[in-house]
């Protein structure tokens, strides 16, 4: 087991040599419950049928595999060779895993839902959300603090770079504005602080522009 942590941050600027800093994995995770919100809200507003409401839903699932994907092919495999003689932590890793799984057929109730193939639109909206939150904080509770503690900073380097090779640089071009999408001018100044220069540059120029052009979720 792990020692509780003190509260988090979420963005926090700068890298500290000894530390692990989960900026992006805390912002990702703050997206995915903002895109929930926006589409829970079209749907109460009867706005489920409109295009940019189904861009935002494909964007959504996109960015969950996407992120899912690293998670299970990269982070919790190694997590695994770092606790292998430590059950409670080996627990948790599995149960990351599982709750990885739970989540398909959630998002498939969603798209049968939106299809007109079932009923309950509201309802299937409100239970991924019940379901991802759920994981979530199991994630940022429990999964980070362990992270903290056996990783160090290099291994995260490593999984960032193959979140990044997932993304590819298309991905990116949406990744980086979808994250900022919401966020207080200052709190996207310091999430923006982090990236290359040339990426934040990018982003001003190109990807901010394209990315509000397609107005996900109608927002
Ligand atoms: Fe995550």
């Amino acid at each position: 087991m792990t020692a509780p942590q003190a509260p988090t941050e979420r963005i926090v600027t700068g890298n500290h040599p000894d530390r692990i800093n989960f900026t992006e994995m805390y912002v990702t995770h703050d997206s995915f419950r903002r895109d929930l919100r926006r589409l829970a809200a079209a749907v109460g507003a009867g706005r489920a049928a409109d295009p940019r409401v189904r861009d935002g839903w494909r964007n959504f699932k996109r960015q969950l595999h996407v992120h899912h994907t690293v998670e299970d092919a990269w982070l919790w495999p190694r997590l695994k060779g770092l606790v292998a003689d430590r059950p409670d932590d080996l627990a948790l890793l599995a149960a990351m895993e599982a709750e990885h799984a739970v989540l398909d057929p959630r998002l498939a109730s969603v798209d049968a839902a939106l299809d007109g193939a079932a009923p309950g639109l509201p309802a299937e909206v409100a239970e991924l959300t019940r379901v991802l939150e759920q994981h979530l904080r199991h994630e940022e509770e429990d999964a980070l603090p362990l992270i903290q503690s056996v990783m160090t900073p290099a291994d995260w380097r490593g999984f960032a770079r193959a979140m990044a090779r997932t993304q590819g640089p298309r991905g990116a071009a949406v990744w980086v504005p979808w994250i900022t999408d919401g966020m207080t001018p200052a709190d996207a100044r310091r999430f923006l602080d982090r990236l290359p220069a040339p990426l934040r540059v990018l982003n001003r120029l190109v990807w901010q522009s394209r990315y509000r052009g397609r107005q996900l979720f109608a927002h």
